[in-house]
């Protein structure tokens, strides 16, 4: 089964972005990380990182379109981004809502999240492990 892990604006940078907010963890890492715990849980994942909202859209359509499960942090576009929410709100199977850093202690202007009504559920602050774990609360649900 096929779990798309997909990942907004910046997140790219991760591991020089602000390490002592989203640590030194690279992206290549991430992905190498959520591909390893998906074969252990079954899973074909696939790790995707956009800065460009269309593409994430289109991906959100891909993912709604084949019933795939979704892991998504949209990053700064979860805070504002209709678009996202909107496709979101299209998925045909379960959505998870990942951030690394606890949104709720950072600025005020993060603490909203317009996907999480839309998510089956969230996990932020609990460092890039937050994606292992949303990958096992997918397998837990198969
Ligand atoms: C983030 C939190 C967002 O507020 C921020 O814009 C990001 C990353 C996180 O993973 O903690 O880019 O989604």
């Amino acid at each position: 089964m096929k779990v798309l892990v997909l990942n907004g604006p910046n997140l790219n940078r991760l591991g020089s972005r602000e390490p002592l907010i989203y640590g030194s963890t690279t992206h290549a890492d991430l992905a190498e990380m959520c591909v390893a715990e998906g074969k252990e849980l079954g899973f074909e994942v696939e790790v995707r990182q956009t800065n460009h909202e269309g593409e994430m859209v289109g991906w959100l359509h891909e993912a709604a379109d084949a019933s795939i499960p979704v892991v998504l942090n949209g990053a700064a576009w979860t805070h504002y981004s209709i678009a996202l929410r909107d496709a979101c709100s299209q998925l045909t199977a379960p959505l998870v809502e990942v951030h690394i850093s606890n949104i709720h202690q950072r600025e005020e202007f993060r603490h909203h999240s317009v996907i999480s009504a839309v998510a089956n559920g969230v996990i932020a602050g609990l460092g890039v492990e937050g994606y292992l774990l949303a990958l096992r609360w997918l397998a837990l649900k198969k």
